[in-house]
């Protein structure tokens, strides 16, 4: 575990929200409900530990800028620090009583991703990670799968729905991802994918479409696991191109051929 003042900053918000989105679940048939757009839901849930984890950020870290998915980006007085904040990845699983989402925080300082903690209430796992310092699920190191064979892969995606592109791109990538591995999922919530890569429960995950509050948190914590993280084209900046493909370093290679191959004609 690391035990650095931002890290208890960063967990006990998240434990504090949690708290709330735990209540919720439990009376998720009440809750209201509104739609973003198309196949993009929101609810009280969302909105409810979105305030709590902003008020313990700022509480914190006054004068940090937040970007925040329900309420959009807060500038603050520092500029060089910035938090992107997910209170819920998952919402779909949430509002139909699958117990898989999770709060994902991460930290921006001058441009980089340096922490990141990704918490997942039902299950009570606290993945986290500070640059430079190790990644860690509650108290264990995290290390990413050995696994050097696609053949005996699980490798997780995220899948367009409603409301997104509809990729061509995406069957074609699906078919080619399907052809040799081992088995393939979506889960439902980029963040806890970005944290199972780090576990080593799953070996690779590739997304587009993203936002940067899905994959802030889950970058430092990859990394740390000593896995490797681009975009889908193997650009190193996944929180501009928002798009991503991660796993160990022989695996993450095959997977970026396997994307990059053009569509036959
Ligand atoms: C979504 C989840 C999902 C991913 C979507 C995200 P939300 O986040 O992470 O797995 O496929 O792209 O938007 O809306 O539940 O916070
Ligand atoms: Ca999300
Ligand atoms: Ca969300």
């Amino acid at each position: 575990m690391i035990r650095s003042p931002l890290m208890t900053v960063m967990t006990d918000a998240v434990m504090k929200a949690a708290r709330s989105l735990k209540r919720d679940f439990g009376e998720v048939e009440n809750l209201q409900v509104s739609r973003k757009g198309p196949g993009n839901f929101v609810s009280a849930a969302d909105h409810r530990a979105e305030e709590i984890l902003r008020g313990a950020l700022e509480k914190a870290r006054p004068g940090y800028g937040l970007v925040l998915e329900e309420t959009g980006v807060v500038e603050g007085t520092d500029a060089t620090h910035r938090w992107h904040v997910d209170p819920l990845d998952g919402t779909t699983n949430f509002l139909h009583g699958i117990p898989h989402f999770c709060i994902s925080v991460g930290l921006e300082r001058e441009g980089q991703m340096v922490a990141g903690v990704i918490y997942d209430p039902i299950k009570d796992e606290m993945f986290v990670a500070e640059r430079g310092k190790g990644a860690y699920l509650n108290n264990r190191r995290l290390r990413v799968a050995a696994r050097r064979d696609m053949a005996d892969s699980v490798v997780y995606c995220g899948l367009p729905h409603l409301g997104r592109p509809a990729h061509p791109r995406f069957l074609h990538e699906m078919a080619a991802v399907m052809a040799v591995s081992g088995g393939l999922r979506r889960m439902g919530s980029a963040a806890l994918d970005m944290a199972y890569v780090a576990a080593g429960r799953a070996d690779l995950y590739w997304e587009r479409d993203l936002q940067t509050w899905d994959i802030a948190a889950g970058l430092v914590i990859v990394r740390e696991a000593g896995g490797f993280v681009t975009d889908c084209e193997g650009g190193l900046n996944p929180m501009s191109t928002l798009s991503v493909c991660c796993g160990n370093e022989v695996l993450h290679r095959e997977l970026l051929g396997l994307l990059k191959k053009p569509l036959a004609r």
